[in-house]
């Protein structure tokens, strides 16, 4: 059944939703940008950096660059970044398919000559490493091997750690330098301006069959505020907005509701 506020609306679905397919991502020219040049970093088989604070849409832009990518690339995605070592490795077996090893060591050379298979495919390996800030230490001490191959002529693969601004900040410590210096591109996505939001939220509800404003430009500057420019907290707000305006029976999300649902967020929280 429709709940009442999307019929309120006709909406045909919520349009904040995170289940949003990899084609139908919002990307406005600062998110191509970023998935441009992650794109030639990897055909050059380079390694990458991808930071920004929460929600700004970073494991979006990765799934726009699965989206983007031609054949040539085999992608392994893991969001699991707080194992150790041994651990990390396992699991980067079951994502390659392969069986895990029982020693790090093994699983390490399992690894490798996976990817040498694949190099004769052709197929470049990807390992996007999401949540990366929260990597472990060993982990973290242990990449760079993984860059360094064939007396560090060649990258065995390209890796893409993506994560918090504090990933930057850790990689650049000195202890990480042997990791950090063969990350050549250093990406950060920045929170949407307030034209963006302004767009966001036009686009999302395009895409459940709303063209008419939903936000009063008021509104969408407050929202835009409140949710420093960040992806997840304008959906988050904006779906509450929608919600309360019609349990009001009203058509347009302006200033005093949005206030309203500001402030019980603010003491939710
Ligand atoms: N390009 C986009 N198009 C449409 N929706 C998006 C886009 N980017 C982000 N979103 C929306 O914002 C939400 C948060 O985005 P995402 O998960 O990519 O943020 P993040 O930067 O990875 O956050 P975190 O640091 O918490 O992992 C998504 O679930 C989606 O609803
Ligand atoms: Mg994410």
């Amino acid at each position: 059944m429709t709940p009442a506020w999307l019929a309120h609306f006709s909406l045909k679905d919520a349009p904040f939703s995170k289940e949003i397919g990899d084609a139908d991502l919002w990307l406005p020219s600062s998110k191509t940008a970023v998935v441009e040049e992650l794109v030639e970093a990897l055909s050059q088989r380079a390694s990458v950096s991808l930071v920004g604070e929460p929600g700004v849409g970073k494991t979006c832009v990765l799934r726009a660059l699965r989206h983007r990518l031609s054949t040539g690339f085999r992608l392994t995605y893991c969001h699991n970044a707080t194992l150790g070592r041994r651990d990390f490795y396992r699991q980067l077996c079951l994502a390659l398919g392969l069986k895990p090893s029982a020693t790090a060591a093994a699983v390490f050379f399992s690894v490798t000559t996976h990817i040498e298979e694949l190099g004769h495919e052709r197929l470049h390996p990807v390992f996007l490493l999401d949540e990366a800030h929260l990597l472990h230490q060993d982990v973290v001490d242990h990449l760079h091997i993984l860059l360094n191959y064939q007396w560090d002529s060649r990258a065995l693969l390209s890796l893409v750690l993506v994560g918090l601004p504090e990933l930057e900040d850790r990689l650049s410590r000195r202890h990480h330098r042997s990791l950090y210096s063969r990350l050549h591109t250093r990406l950060r996505i920045e929170p949407l301006t307030p034209d963006d939001t302004a767009e966001y939220l036009r686009v999302r509800l395009h895409r459940v069959g709303c063209d008419r404003e939903l936000f009063s430009t008021d509104a969408v500057a407050m929202l835009h505020e409140a949710a420093s420019g960040a992806h997840r907290d304008i959906d988050r707000l904006a779906t509450s907005a929608l919600k309360e305006v019609a349990r009001r029976k009203k058509k347009l999300v302006e200033r005093d509701i949005l206030a309203r649902v500001l402030d019980a967020a603010t003491e939710a929280a």
